[in-house]
């Protein structure tokens, strides 16, 4: 089963994946997460993507596509079997999501659902000001409302818990801007082909976890 998690920075995608990821059989195609693996490891990917993601800018899609496929390539059988793969950060344009449709079509499958988190903007600044993420496995927290256990150390591997360079709050504001500008059109582009449905993100993460449930029937 093929899942979208979209929306804005800060929506909660991270967050709703994890849980998903610890209670069912499932794994995370997060793009950020492997544009900052890369970084991190200095490839030349990395050494690319960094400009455009310090600015808070979209990486081009000639850099992220590919690369999109080679990690779903990996699963794609076991898509077929029933594991849920999540898109999380990616589509982030209509550029992405008609080649997201085209590849699917392909390789004879295609997203099940769209998962939109709807959350106001004032939400979102202040869940990224208090956003720690593991340098380790990228499992995300926050310092009020989703600590960790121990301060600092990532629950699920041991690591050590940072903050992102890109949370600043210059950064942040391009990012919400350009989500509005370039990713935001896709609430309407999923909704037209049936696929989309929309979550309240301002809940807890274990009632955005519950109604995803709900939503999807189980
Ligand atoms: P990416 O890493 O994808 O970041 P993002 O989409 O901006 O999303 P975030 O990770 O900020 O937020 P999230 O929705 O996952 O929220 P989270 O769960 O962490 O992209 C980073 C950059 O990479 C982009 O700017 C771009 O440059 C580049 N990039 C990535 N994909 C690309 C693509 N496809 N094309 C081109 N460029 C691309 O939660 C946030 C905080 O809130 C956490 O602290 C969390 O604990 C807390 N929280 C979460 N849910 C709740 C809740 N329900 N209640 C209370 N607190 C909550």
């Amino acid at each position: 089963m093929n899942i979208i998690l979209l929306g804005p920075p800060g929506a909660g995608k991270g967050t709703l994946a994890n849980k998903i990821i610890e209670k069912k059989d499932a794994v995370q195609i997060a793009t950020g997460d492997i544009f900052r693996y890369n970084i991190s490891n200095k490839t030349e990917l990395g050494v690319k993507a960094k400009s455009y993601m310090d600015r808070g800018d979209l990486v081009p899609d000639e850099l992220t596509i590919d690369l999109v496929w080679d990690a779903f390539d990996k699963h794609k059988d076991e898509s077929k079997e029933g594991k849920i793969i999540l898109f999380d950060g990616f589509p982030r344009n209509l550029d992405q999501a008609k080649a997201l449709d085209q590849g699917m079509e392909e390789r004879d499958q295609k997203i099940d659902h769209v998962v939109y988190f709807d959350v106001a903007e004032e939400v979102l600044i202040e869940r990224i000001a208090g956003r720690r993420v593991c340098t380790n496995c990228g499992a995300t927290y926050h310092v009020k409302n989703n600590p960790p256990t121990k301060e600092g150390i990532c629950d699920r591997c041991g690591e050590e818990l940072i903050q992102r360079d890109d949370d600043k709050e210059e950064t942040v504001k391009n990012r919400i801007d350009v989500y509005k500008e370039h990713t935001a059109v896709l609430i309407d582009y999923f909704k037209e082909k049936g696929i989309l449905f929309s979550i309240d993100g301002t809940n807890s993460p274990d009632k955005v976890f519950e109604e995803f449930l709900n939503k999807l029937g189980e």
